[in-house]
């Protein structure tokens, strides 16, 4: 037994961690962030406590030596790391919380808040909070994209929409360096980061073509091989060896920094990495009573047996059903049952599906489809879509999107067809996957992210707009008029947190 400190909930709380396995090491409060080129070494398996219980990085075939390798030494004129961005606490993605913290301690200073992406617009005064308040506020870094769009192997597009800028709170798109006015012009959307790890799942190809935009599956430029087309937020990338490229000329600065060697180690590394909720707040470990949650399942599975070609998605908690473990306490045991629940629901709680593109349009499913969570999150352990391809949940585009009065907003006119579900004009926070291929079809489409870790990475959506896992249910309650109880927002609470 040992004595540690950390933060909890905002509040600083001394509490008593039992380690009770064998070489895993619990992360001291001081030892969350990991700043660029600490030389530390990655344990085969880190926890990290959240306000939701605890979160397990587990690293196969580790540990491994961090000095010298190239996602944690710094890179380009800011300093930075690529776990700037992606630290293993945040289930290697980026909580605001984490981001607030940073800003507390260094500053500008820290390389996380580079003028470049990490602030709004990086002609904004540096030192100022408010220059920054998008990352520090909704973890939100800034992604600039070139006007007209480009295509994978790098050529311009002709898009088939006019896009014009309604509202620019940062500056950033109106502005005459970095804006649509600039002699290169672009696009500045303002997206979370999405987590590094259980990629073994989201490059797994679970089609063979792309069901969401009817059409055969983008190639890989590199290999010539279609890809799984679910990385990004648009899907501008279609390898990680071509996202590593994105990431280095966009966030890092120098592009020429990383040779073809770093870029396999930190294929190596990625592809090694897995994260997901380990303990509940409870104290109760996620794989107890039989179920099977946390990482180390995910890293002993094969992701060819996917969601509906397989195992029903979080049938890994469908024992705690009928929880009856003499062992644990009354609360655990309701936790424990509102969990299954929780599953269950998102596997059988039917609603009406309506104008989201990419599955009301243009497959034949109809409009509205009657469906469920699982329809679109159908990925046995991480909840994705063995489908590849983005869908458009209405999450950056009006009516559907909660105001966003800190996000740029853009008007968008379809030149050719109008859009099926909004017309002739959409406006739009982030036009997504139209940013990618210029199609006015395409506007507000987002590829889905995985599911797991997410108690240790608020706020969610690509665009930040849910605070809390509760926000996010409620959004969908409003969105497609499902019209839950009380029990049932907290049961699909209750699995988000323990995913
Ligand atoms: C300034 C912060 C920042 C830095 C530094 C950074 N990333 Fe990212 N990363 C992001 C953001 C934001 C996204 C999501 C972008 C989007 O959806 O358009 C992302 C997405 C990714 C993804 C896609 C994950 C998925 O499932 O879609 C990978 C892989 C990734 N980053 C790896 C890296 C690597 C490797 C480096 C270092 C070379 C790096 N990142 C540096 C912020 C960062
Ligand atoms: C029509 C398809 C569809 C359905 C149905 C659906 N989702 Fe999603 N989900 C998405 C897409 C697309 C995203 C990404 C949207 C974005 O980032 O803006 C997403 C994102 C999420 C996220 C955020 C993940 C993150 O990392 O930020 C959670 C959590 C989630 N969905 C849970 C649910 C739950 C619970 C249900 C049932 C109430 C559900 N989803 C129903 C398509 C769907």
């Amino acid at each position: 037994m040992k004595l540690r400190r950390f933060r909890l909930g905002g509040a600083v709380a001394a509490l008593l961690i039992a380690c009770g396995s064998v070489g895993v090491a619990t992360a001291e409060e001081d030892d969350r962030w990991w700043a660029p080129g600490e030389g530390r070494v990655f344990p085969a398996t880190l926890d990290y406590p959240n306000e939701h219980g605890t979160l397990r990085v587990l690293l196969e075939g580790g540990p491994m030596e961090t000095r010298g390798h190239p996602f944690f030494e710094p890179i380009g004129p800011y300093g930075r790391a690529c776990v700037t961005c992606h630290q293993p606490a945040d289930a290697m993605s980026l909580s605001a919380k984490s981001a607030q913290i940073q800003w507390e301690r260094l500053g500008h200073k820290d390389p996380l808040f580079a003028p470049f992406d990490g602030s709004n617009c990086p002609d904004l005064p540096q030192e100022e909070r408010e220059s920054h308040s998008l990352l520090l506020d909704h973890g939100l870094i800034r992604i600039a994209r070139p006007w007209p769009p480009r295509d994978f192997d790098g050529n311009p597009i002709k898009p088939d929409f006019d896009i014009s800028v309604v509202r620019d709170p940062t500056g950033c798109n109106l502005s005459k360096e970095w804006g649509l006015p600039s002699p290169d012009p672009h696009i500045s959307v303002y997206r979370r980061s999405r987590p590094v790890a259980n990629f073994k799942y989201i490059l797994a190809m679970g089609f063979n073509f792309d069901p969401k935009a009817g059409l055969p599956l983008p190639l890989d430029p590199e290999t010539g091989e279609p890809a799984s087309h679910n990385l990004m937020a648009d899907g501008r990338v279609l390898s990680l060896a071509s996202q590593m490229r994105d990431a280095a000329s966009a966030h890092l600065g120098f592009l020429e920094e990383l040779t073809p060697e770093d870029i396999d180690r930190i294929i190596d590394f990625e592809k090694r990495v897995f994260t997901a909720q380990q303990k509940n707040r409870f104290g109760g470990d996620v794989n107890a009573g039989g179920a099977e949650g946390g990482p180390l399942k995910l890293a002993e599975s094969e992701p060819g047996r996917l969601g509906s070609q397989g195992i029903p998605v979080w049938s890994e908690f469908d024992a705690w059903a009928n929880s009856d473990d003499p062992d644990i306490s009354p609360e655990e045991r309701a936790w424990r049952e509102s969990v299954a629940r929780g599953a269950r629901n998102f596997r059988e709680r039917m609603f009406l599906i309506s104008d989201s593109a990419g599955i009301t349009t243009p497959i034949g499913f109809g409009n509205p489809v009657r469906d469920r969570c699982a329809f679109c999150h159908n990925m046995s352990q991480m909840g994705m879509d063995v489908a590849p391809g983005q869908v458009d949940l209405g999450t950056t585009n009006l009516p559907f999107a909660d105001p966003q009065p800190h996000l740029p907003l853009f008007k968008i006119t379809c030149k050719a067809e109008p859009h099926p579900h909004y017309g002739r004009e959409i406006y739009t926070y982030d036009p997504g996957y139209a940013l990618t291929t210029g199609r006015c079809a395409d506007v507000g489409r987002i590829t889905l992210q995985s599911l797991r870790g997410l108690s240790a990475r608020a706020p969610y959506f690509s665009n930040g707009s849910a605070k809390t896992l509760r926000e996010v249910i409620e959004f969908y309650d409003r969105r497609y008029n499902i019209g839950y109880t009380e029990q049932e927002i907290e049961d699909l609470v209750n699995l988000m947190e323990a995913l």
